[in-house]
């Protein structure tokens, strides 16, 4: 029974809690809705969509399937009042030119591999330098540039937008096949749950995030200096003047990079640091002190005047760290707003950069018959109303 109700659910443009609250009342998902819109079409005529997530409490995350890309995340402040928190456009022309991964999913490896090139199995692999001299997030058109296939469904769970695409055997450079799912969910206690998915007919690397640019203020309203962020990590991987990692794992100790206690984004970042002066902020790679592989706490923001808090949650060995430090107000966003330098950070969980030309670096490799299983969750909370 159940299969067939929710089938009829999907058929629908917009299906909302209805459907699901006959099969059961007491699911939590069960009072949210799902719709679908139209979002704009490619430069080559392919229709794409947007879909809107919502909880029970009015939380919302918006979707489209170009790129996996989350748009927009309304989140309620400390008096419950909405306010979309990502950086992003109002409509799909936004995300077809250059554009610094607003919301993206980023692969097939997000973040740096040095010289565009490694080697897996003796044989060498060349990439596009899309990076100065390093290959970045995935390539010219990396996944953040593909349509993805997508499903939207209400579950227990939540509402839940399942988004699948195949890169072919040498897209980009990469070996192998690779069919990846990237599974949003919205829970009925505002946790955005992103679960990737990932498997290979020949080995290759792999390395996905989502690079959202937050700003718990609201989009648009100014930069994220003064919000306060504590980063589990003790230690991180200084860069060269690439940003490639040195291969060192520098303990935060003493530097500006220690986030253990929560502390204001703009406190250190002026600093008289080499590691800060070749990011030109924050754009580092955070290691993540963990006990075991599961879920463990990453990251948490907060913005003192309205009391949102976003805590991140991942499986993945490390965060990288990004203040928005090559925004420069080129690029206007959602209203029109040119989106200055500092505007947003990204907190993009992940494996370490370059780990493919970094052997001591927990592994990126993907073999046929293994299955590429990650998940973060953002906990979109609140704290001390002002
Ligand atoms: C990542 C990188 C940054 C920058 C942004 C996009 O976060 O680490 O250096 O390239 O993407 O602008």
């Amino acid at each position: 029974m159940r299969p067939l109700t929710l089938t009829l659910c999907l058929a629908a443009a917009v299906f909302t809690a209805g459907c699901a609250k006959k099969e059961a009342a007491k699911e939590q998902g069960a009072t949210g809705t799902v719709t679908k819109q139209e979002f704009g079409k490619t430069a080559q005529g392919q229709p794409v969509d947007l879909y809107i997530l919502k909880n029970r409490n009015g939380v919302e995350a918006a979707i489209t399937n170009y790129g996996a890309t989350v748009v927009r995340l309304q989140t309620p402040d400390a008096k419950g009042t909405l306010a979309d928190i990502a950086l992003g456009f109002d409509n799909l022309q936004g995300y077809l030119g250059e554009e610094p991964y607003f919301g993206a999913i980023v692969g097939r490896y997000g973040n740096r591999i040095a010289k565009g090139k490694f080697t897996l199995n003796g044989k060498q692999y060349t990439l596009a330098k899309n990076n100065g001299e390093n290959a970045l997030h995935g390539g010219l058109q990396g996944f953040d540039k593909k349509v993805w296939a997508a499903q939207a469904e209400t579950k227990p769970e939540g509402q839940v937008l399942t988004l699948k695409y195949r890169s072919a055997d040498g897209e980009e450079g990469y070996p192998g096949n690779l069919d990846v799912t990237v599974t949003y969910t919205l829970t009925g206690d505002n946790d955005l749950r992103i679960d990737y998915r990932a498997t290979t007919d020949r080995d290759t690397v792999v390395n996905l995030t989502n690079h959202t640019y937050f700003n718990l203020a609201g989009q648009g309203k100014g930069d994220i200096l003064g919000q306060q962020i504590a980063i589990n990590a003790s230690r991180f991987t200084p860069v060269d003047a690439g940003l490639i990692p040195t291969g060192e794992l520098r303990e935060v100790a003493g530097t500006p990079f220690d986030f253990r206690n929560p502390k204001a984004i703009g406190k250190d970042i002026g600093a008289a640091d080499e590691q800060l002066k070749l990011g030109k902020g924050y754009d580092h790679n955070f290691v993540l002190d963990r006990r075991d592989e599961g879920l463990a706490p990453a990251a948490k923001v907060i913005e003192p005047a309205t009391g949102r808090v976003l805590e991140v949650w991942t499986t993945e060995p490390a965060v990288q760290f990004y203040t928005g430090n090559f925004l420069d107000g080129t690029i206007k966003g959602k209203g029109g707003v040119a989106y200055q330098q500092r505007y947003g950070f990204c907190l993009e969980t992940q494996h370490y950069p370059d780990s493919p030309n970094h052997p001591a670096f927990p592994s990126t490799v993907l073999r046929p018959g293994q299955e590429y299983q990650t998940t973060t969750v953002w906990k979109f909370r609140t704290e001390g109303a002002n």
